[in-house]
């Protein structure tokens, strides 16, 4: 499990600084764009990525796409559609662990060695931040386990207590009371 930590950084960052082999947007089924991270990722990108996203025709809740990165540092911006919280009876659990695990496969088919996550549905999508913290290292650590994905991870924060949600989960193992 200890090699396990090796591959996972906690950052406290803006996204769209990060160079990274590539950035993981929060993006909505449109892909066309809004507010949140997804608003700094097209704002920072400039307007090519809203004509190659364009081209793409949506994305479902809980698939992910892969565009260029334009005038990102970054190499590819995979967007993914986080759920939308309802309460927790409309399958958002299962949905946000598809974000992660449908980016992380792309991540895997494209060799890619390092990506940075933002914290998915936990701010216009409302979704509680410590069961999303939960959800993503449940299934990031299910791909590092059984070993599709061996590059960097980073979990990037924009808020301090994303941050401490994640080291703290790190740090008791809570992530694993499956
Ligand atoms: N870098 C990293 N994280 C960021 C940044 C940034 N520049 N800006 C915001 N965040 C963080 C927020 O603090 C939150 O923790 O991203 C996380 C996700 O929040 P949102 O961007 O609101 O995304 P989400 O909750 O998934 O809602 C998606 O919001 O922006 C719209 O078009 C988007 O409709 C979609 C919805």
């Amino acid at each position: 499990m200890k090699d396990t930590y090796k591959q996972i950084q906690v950052v406290l960052d803006d996204i769209t600084r990060l160079n990274v082999d590539a950035i993981v947007n929060a993006a909505n089924n449109s892909l066309l764009g809004g507010g949140g991270v997804d608003g700094a990722i097209h704002r920072a990108a400039g307007k090519e990525l809203l004509e190659e996203c364009r081209t793409l025709g949506g994305c479902a809740t809980g698939e992910s796409k892969m565009t260029k990165a334009y005038k990102l540092p970054c190499k590819k911006i995979i967007h993914t559609v986080g759920p939308i919280w309802k309460g927790g009876d409309q399958r958002e659990a299962q949905l946000l662990a598809s974000c992660y695990d449908t980016a992380l496969k792309l991540a895997e088919e494209n060799q890619l060695t390092s990506i940075a996550f933002p914290c998915i549905s936990t701010g216009v999508y409302h979704y509680p931040r410590k069961e999303a913290a939960k959800i993503a290292l449940e299934t990031i650590f299910k791909h590092i386990r059984n070993g599709a994905y061996k590059g960097d991870i980073l979990l990037c924060c924009f808020l301090p207590e994303d941050a401490q949600i994640y080291e703290q989960l790190l740090k008791e193992h809570l992530y694993d009371k499956s």
